[in-house]
């Protein structure tokens, strides 16, 4: 179904950031094996998380909605994860598929992984090879795709593993199969990525260390055999999600945006950095903790953008903010370059390919490369008027959205739907800050 987002004099208002995801699916899982009852509130719930929910259910857990964000989770605790009556089917979320596959990957069990078209085409080898290092054992088409069968082990072996990407996904997936396996195992990134299940496995009550390596590596250890403990979950604002309303302000030809209850983790906010160098004025109130993490109030009011060569050291904090980077990219004066995030090619969508699709379609004047792209700012409102193809991307429908609020034409995108896999009230806050967004 196709939406259009006409542009509008002015973006303004106050809107409370959703759950963030990643926390989100990290509760569900550590309170499901856990010892005990956890009560979570501010669960964010979209699609994607909703599968998390059913995934730890099919496998045994006690997983119930008691309100609007809030939930009791009963842990399979010492009895363990066992094999599911039914496929596990993931939707479109990497996280869940991967994490889940670590965690399941440390108990006797038997399970059928499957997700939709987006996802059957994302590699799931960087998880399947350690895993299978450690003794469980997959069955699939042999270019390491789902569907996949996964026989797990209650003796799994502790390994020591650097990945080759700097993936908060595949050092998850190792943390959480270390959990149970036998021994210690050491994981060592090429730079830090984000920290959610170091610092929420420690919530849980579960030891491990993380030290500086040499260069920018970080070494991360978990010893195996550790039960993890109930406990209560705030979850913290989506910086992510937030992202998309401060852009919506910082290219609205007036007014300003208020995101409360953001997230502040040095590990996710490369995006504010990046926006920051272009020029934009974000301001940011410190109001309290969740989780273990600060919380903020941002605010941003539209501002003349300069573009900016992207540092490579902000790309791992940013990893989910380059669509709608490009998008303030479109807005700056001059050219904004990103290189080094060649990651992007196996997202949700091959991000690169669709960000300069998405850029090109409505008038800008960008280039692909390998491992990023570079826009050719227009100074201004670009041309817009044209149908972006999300190829069931919701960050890029989101970020397509965004820009039709302020281009000099409306945008289109051919598909709405997996918005609701990250940021379901996504159409109603932009609505509420003045955006006009309608099917046709
Ligand atoms: C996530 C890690 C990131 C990110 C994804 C969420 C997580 O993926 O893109 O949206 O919750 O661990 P990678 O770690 O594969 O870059």
């Amino acid at each position: 179904m196709v939406w259009t987002s006409h542009p509008v004099p002015r973006l303004q208002g106050v809107i409370r950031a959703p759950g963030d995801k990643s926390c989100s699916h990290r509760a569900l899982m550590f309170s499901g094996i856990a010892n005990g009852t956890s009560e979570i509130s501010g669960l964010l719930e979209g699609a994607d998380v909703m599968n998390t929910a059913r995934a730890m259910a099919a496998l045994g857990a006690d997983v119930k909605k008691t309100g609007p964000g809030s939930w009791t989770v009963t842990g399979v605790g010492a009895a363990g994860l066992k094999s599911p009556g039914e496929d596990i089917d993931f939707g479109n979320s990497g996280t869940a598929a991967r994490l889940m596959m670590g965690l399941m990957a440390g108990y006797p069990l038997e399970a059928n992984l499957i997700g939709d078209e987006s996802l059957s085409k994302r590699p799931m080898n960087r998880v399947i090879s350690p895993l299978e290092r450690m003794g469980a054992r997959f069955k699939h088409d042999g270019a390491g795709k789902l569907p996949i069968r996964l026989s797990g082990s209650s003796t799994l072996d502790a390994i020591e593993y650097a990945p080759e990407q700097a993936s908060a996904q595949v050092k998850s997936c190792v943390l959480l199969a270390g959990l149970n396996a036998v021994g210690t195992t050491r994981l060592t990134e090429s730079r830090p990525t984000r920290d959610h299940t170091e610092k929420m496995l420690r919530g849980f009550g579960a030891r491990l260390s993380v030290r500086p390596g040499s260069g920018n590596r970080q070494v991360v250890e978990i010893e195996g055999g550790q039960l993890l403990q109930p406990v209560d979950t705030v979850i913290p604002g989506d910086p992510s999600s937030a992202a998309f309303l401060i852009a919506g302000a910082l290219i609205s030809p007036s007014g300003g945006v208020v995101v409360e209850n953001v997230m502040s983790n040095e590990t996710r906010d490369g995006f504010f950095q990046a926006a920051a160098r272009m020029g934009a004025a974000i301001g940011a109130e410190d109001t309290g903790d969740a989780a273990g993490e600060r919380l903020i109030d941002l605010q941003a009011a539209s501002g003349g953008l300069k573009g900016r060569a992207i540092p490579e050291t902000l790309v791992a904090s940013m990893i989910d903010e380059f669509p709608v980077l490009a998008v303030l990219a479109a807005f700056a004066e001059g050219e904004t370059v990103v290189t080094g995030a060649e990651e992007l090619r196996v997202k949700e969508s091959d991000r690169i390919a669709a960000i300069v699709a998405m850029l090109r379609v409505n008038g800008v004047g960008v280039e692909e490369r390998a491992d990023g792209f570079v826009v050719l700012g227009c100074a201004g409102p670009p041309p817009g008027g044209g149908l972006v193809e999300t190829h069931h991307d919701h960050r890029i429908a989101m970020s397509a959205l965004v820009m039709g609020t302020a281009s000099r034409n409306p945008v289109s995108i051919d598909d709405a739907a997996m918005i609701a896999t990250s940021y379901p009230d996504f159409a109603a806050h932009m609505h509420e800050l003045g955006a006009d967004i309608r099917e046709g």
